[in-house]
């Protein structure tokens, strides 16, 4: 599928107001997506978990406007109104006019609301910004009913990545790849699909819990952080690496391997941290308890035999990853001993989702 395919065309009814709710969940990266080409093209594949409980819920309404020269929205996030979002709502408005013509017909009222705390750190672009593309894909819809539901998820991930690359992979569950790869068919760097083949029983219902450990605003945005890929000197390296461990984790998921599961998903977070090390200017998103942290699971892996494991994203908080048939250990042992590492005792419990819903 080429980009030009999803540009839109037909407006059979064109509706004069109307409002769509969706809820999108956030996704955690098993192979991390760190550096882009232009217009939000991955430099390497990426593969991830959907999540369950971490969501956000949009209500976009919409109102015929009068003139047709610029955009027109407000944002309200939990109940205010907010400007923070505007810039980067409206530079998502700019990537994806050429999609969807009618973005400027409307005024836009978009309210926003996150299950997860607004200041914990957690990134809510992948679950906001792909339940904004699903809300602008249900006005598409109504104008154009005969789109089937392949085409409306498929161009909803193709929208959600110009607003924010991860965000591509929030709209299905439960294991989503992004960007091309020889070995996995059907695979775009346009939009994410579902991961195509067999999936051992050991990484159904995997658990995430989420430790909390800075939850103020990063200092480096990832957007400044994949432009640091440019010019990086280990840059080649590591987007072969990450072309290698897709590889890796086909063989890996088909036959519950999770020793090799484990050695590939943490060797990317501190992969993935080392790059943001090595970059000019360099910089550490980890915090002294993310080691403390790491350190912890380590010992207890070593000590148990459990399959416990973390990963991280750009932050510092520590994604806590542990197999259904083991949880009732790895989460006493997360109380125990790893809540005391988090800011004010705060994490979440999640696990694998199934993905976007129309509310
Ligand atoms: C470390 O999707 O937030 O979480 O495309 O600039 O919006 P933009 O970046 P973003 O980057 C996410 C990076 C990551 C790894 C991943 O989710 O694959």
């Amino acid at each position: 599928m080429e980009a030009s395919s999803f540009i839109f065309s037909k407006k059979n009814t064109i509706p004069s107001k109307g409002q769509f709710t969706w809820s999108s969940p956030s996704n955690i990266a098993l192979v991390k997506y760190w550096g882009k080409k232009e217009n939000q093209i991955p430099e390497n594949p990426s593969i991830s978990f959907t999540l369950d409980a971490c969501k956000t819920k949009t209500t976009l309404s919409f109102t015929k406007k009068e003139n047709d020269d610029s955009f027109s929205f407000d944002v309200i996030f939990e109940g205010k109104k907010n400007q923070d979002f505007k810039p980067k709502i409206e530079t998502f408005f700019k990537r994806i006019e050429a999609y969807l013509p009618f973005l400027k017909d409307y005024h836009f009222t978009i309210e926003t609301e996150n299950t997860f705390p607004h200041s914990s750190g957690i990134a809510s672009s992948a679950s906001g910004m792909s339940a904004l593309a699903l809300c602008l894909m249900s006005i598409e819809k109504e104008m154009n009913p005969e789109i089937t539901p392949e085409y409306f998820n498929q161009k909803a991930s193709f929208l959600a990545r110009l607003g924010s690359g991860s965000a591509c992979r929030s709209i299905e569950g439960d294991l989503i790849v992004w960007g091309k790869h020889p070995d996995i068919e059907g695979s775009s760097n346009l939009y994410a699909v579902k991961y195509p083949y067999q999936v051992h029983d050991n990484f159904k219902k995997y658990h995430d819990t989420i430790l909390l450990v800075d939850k103020g605003e990063k200092q480096v945005s990832s957007t400044v952080g994949h432009n640091l890929m440019h010019n990086h000197p280990f840059a080649q390296q590591r987007f072969t690496q990450a072309e290698e461990n897709m590889t890796k984790l086909i063989a890996v998921l088909k036959t519950g391997d999770l020793k090799t599961f484990i050695e590939i998903i943490e060797s990317e977070a501190l992969t993935l941290h080392a790059m943001m090390m090595t970059s000019m200017p360099y910089f550490i998103l980890m915090k002294p308890n993310t080691l403390e942290i790491i350190n912890a699971i380590w010992a207890f892996r070593k000590k148990t035999g459990l399959h416990i494991s973390f990963t991280l994203d750009a932050g510092a908080n520590v994604h806590v990853l542990y197999p259904e048939k083991e949880a009732a250990d790895c989460i006493e042992f997360i109380k125990n001993e790893l809540v005391a590492y988090c800011q004010n005792g705060h994490y979440i419990c999640d696990r694998i989702g199934f993905g976007a819903k129309k509310l």
